[in-house]
């Protein structure tokens, strides 16, 4: 099979079109037997629920030419339960979880031409999206959903992908406690776009957010969980019910203890004690691991003593681990690894 003729070092993180997307439709209480369509686009109504009321979900996974040249995926079961526990909180059917791993794998594998090479660092982004796309004017679930995946190749989410990140805690709140937080809607999505462009126009890469009811402790930022790295070398990662359970950051837990040998301390964090801290990085399917050199606070900027110029010894070989699992150039627990050809 021929790859695509595509500059990868010049890719960036963003929209490009390939060949195939699964498309499935729910009504009547049940998912037809859905399939691969060519055409981009999608016909709604005015009225779809997903334009007034926000009913909509969505997945991020990733897919990746391995070592020995096959083409894999990354814990698609993980999210499959995510997307189902999203769907759940917002009154949509769920997409079960084997017809959502059989979707992703015949995507990724109808669009295996766009998938990087092995050594280019870029991967096939895949995003899984459900919405409400019945009619709907009073305030209520839609009649009828639509669930889709498509992919696209990409690069670095953070420019430079390495280089340290300079960012602040924002003044806005992300999620409520006992709201979406903990689920991946579109919705908190919405809620973020002005703060992080208002985080760009003064030269930060993200927001941190923090809890909202009080204040006091570290969340996450738009995209990606935190975690820190203490002065002991423990990996401490925040606690919250309002943090998205990122697959990436439950899988460098898994790293860190089980390759690494690191002592993994997961609890709140308060902000007041980031200052003590030697590493900070975020974590996502995106950001894969990147760190984060300088944090802007209303009480002055947090250096950590990594720097702005290289990344942490700890979240270097995290990051390392991690994505040498993912490329198969290093051995993955049991099931992480799916192969799709
Ligand atoms: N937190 C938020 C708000 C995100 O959007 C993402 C991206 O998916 C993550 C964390 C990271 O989650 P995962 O590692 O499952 O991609
Ligand atoms: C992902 O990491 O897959 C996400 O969905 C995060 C988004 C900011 C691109």
């Amino acid at each position: 099979m021929e790859k695509k003729n595509i500059d990868w070092s010049k890719l960036g993180f963003g929209y490009t079109r390939t060949d195939y997307r699964w498309h499935s439709e729910w009504k009547d209480g049940a998912w037809d037997e859905g399939g691969l369509v060519s055409d981009e686009y999608i016909h709604l109504l005015e009225s779809a629920c997903v334009f007034h009321y926000s009913q909509s979900c969505f997945e991020g996974m990733k897919a990746y030419t391995t070592k020995n040249g096959d083409i894999v995926t990354f814990r698609p079961d993980m999210n499959a339960e995510r997307m189902m526990d999203s769907a759940a909180r917002l009154e949509m059917p769920v997409y079960p979880k084997d017809k959502f791993v059989h979707a992703v794998i015949e995507t990724i594998h109808a669009n295996a031409a766009w998938v990087p090479p092995y050594g280019t660092g870029c991967s096939l982004y895949v995003r899984p999206v459900m919405i409400g796309s019945g009619p709907q004017i009073g305030v209520a679930p839609a009649p009828s959903y639509m669930f889709r995946v498509f992919v696209m190749p990409v690069g670095a989410y953070f420019k430079g992908a390495v280089k340290p990140l300079r960012v602040r805690v924002s003044d806005f709140d992300r999620a409520a406690p006992r709201g979406t937080g903990h689920i991946k809607a579109g919705l908190n999505y919405a809620m973020s776009l002005h703060p992080t462009m208002e985080a760009h126009r003064e030269g930060f890469a993200e927001n941190i957010y923090l809890d909202p009811a009080t204040r006091t402790y570290v969340e996450e930022t738009g995209g990606a969980n935190i975690l820190f790295v203490d002065k002991d070398n423990n990996l401490i990662v925040p606690k919250s019910d309002s943090i998205l359970p990122s697959i990436t950051r439950r899988s460098l837990v898994y790293v860190g203890q089980k390759y690494l040998g690191l002592n993994v301390i997961e609890r709140p964090v308060a902000l007041e004690e980031v200052k003590g801290f030697k590493e900070c990085a975020l974590c996502g399917t995106a950001a894969v691991l990147a760190p984060v050199g300088e944090i802007h606070t209303k009480e002055g900027v947090i250096a950590l003593p990594s720097g702005m110029d290289k990344m942490g010894e700890v979240s270097a070989k995290l990051r390392t681990t991690l994505t040498g699992i993912q490329n198969g150039e290093i051995e993955a627990p049991e099931g992480w690894i799916v192969k799709v050809c």
